[in-house]
C-alpha cells in the first residue's frame, strides 16, 4: 500500500506547525500543504499548548483558514517583523530554490516569506526536482492591461507563456489583487536568480513564482517502508 500525497502533506504541515512557539508572528502560506499547518496551529491554540500567536496571511485562502481555525489574523501594517513563515511550493531544487504560484498566490507569498526571520517550506517528495522548471511552469502575475506586451516580452526571452484559465469561471484566473497569471514554460532554466530579476523587470509584471535564496528549511514528507516520515533539508 503506498501513502497518498495528502497523507504526506498532512504530516509535513503538522511538523512545521509544531515548530511555532507562543508569541510568534507567523506567515501563513497558501495551498493544500500549508492548510494542514494552519489547522494544526489552530488545534495547538485551542488546546492551550500555544498562546498569543498572530497570523499574517498570504491569500484569501489563508485568511479564511486562519479564521476558521481560530488564529488571530493581522496585516503587515500591524507588525514590525515575522518570526516564521510556513509555505508550500510546486518545485524545490537542490539549492532550496523554489517555484511557487500554483495557487496564483505567489506575489503576496513572496512579500510575507521574504520578511520572515525563518522561512520553512513544506512539500511532499514529489516536489523535489534536480532543476527548476522541469515539471512546472513559472507563474507570472501580470497587470491585465499589460498581458499582450508582457506575453511578447516573455516570448522574446525564449519562454512559452500561457494565460491561466479559471476552472469554475469562464475566462482567466483573476488573482487576489485583481491581476492575471501567465504560466511560462522555459526549455531550461540555467540561472533562476537572473531569470527571476529579468521577468520582474518587464513593465506590467507584478511578481513571478521563482523564489531564489529565500527558503531556510525544507520539510519533505516522504514514505519510508509505507510509513510517512518528515525529512529536513537545511
Ligand atoms: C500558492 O500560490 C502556491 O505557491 C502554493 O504554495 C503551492 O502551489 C503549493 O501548493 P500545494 O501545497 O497545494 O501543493
Amino acid at each position: 500500500m503506498s501513502l497518498s500525497a495528502a497523507t504526506l502533506k498532512q504530516q509535513v504541515g503538522i511538523a512545521a506547525a509544531q515548530r511555532v512557539q507562543s508569541g510568534m508572528v507567523v506567515g501563513l502560506g497558501t495551498g493544500s500543504t500549508t492548510a494542514f499547518a494552519i489547522e494544526e496551529l489552530g488545534r495547538r491554540l485551542a488546546s492551550g499548548e500555544l498562546k498569543d500567536i498572530i497570523g499574517i496571511p498570504t491569500s484569501f485562502q489563508a485568511i479564511g483558514l486562519g479564521k476558521k481555525f481560530g488564529i488571530p489574523i493581522r496585516s503587515l501594517d500591524d507588525v514590525t517583523e515575522i518570526d516564521l513563515a510556513i509555505d508550500g511550493a510546486d518545485e524545490v531544487d537542490p539549492h532550496k530554490n523554489l517555484i511557487k504560484g500554483g495557487g496564483a498566490a505567489h506575489t503576496r507569498e513572496k512579500v510575507v516569506d521574504a520578511l520572515a526571520q525563518q522561512f520553512i517550506v513544506v512539500v511532499d517528495q514529489s516536489k523535489l526536482v534536480d532543476r527548476l522548471g522541469s515539471t512546472f511552469p513559472v507563474p507570472v502575475e501580470v497587470l491585465p492591461m499589460a498581458v499582450a506586451p508582457v506575453t511578447r516580452a516573455i516570448v522574446a526571452l525564449g519562454g512559452k507563456p500561457e494565460l491561466r484559465l479559471a476552472v469554475k469561471k469562464d475566462g482567466p484566473v483573476i488573482t487576489d489583487q485583481g491581476n492575471m497569471v501567465l504560466d511560462v514554460t522555459f526549455s531550461q532554466i540555467d540561472d533562476p536568480k537572473s531569470l527571476e530579476m529579468t521577468l520582474n523587470n518587464i513593465p506590467g509584471v507584478l511578481e513571478n513564482g521563482l523564489f531564489v535564496g529565500l527558503a531556510d528549511i525544507i520539510l519533505v514528507g516522504e514514505a519510508q517502508d509505507d510509513q510517512p516520515i518528515v525529512r529536513e533539508i537545511s
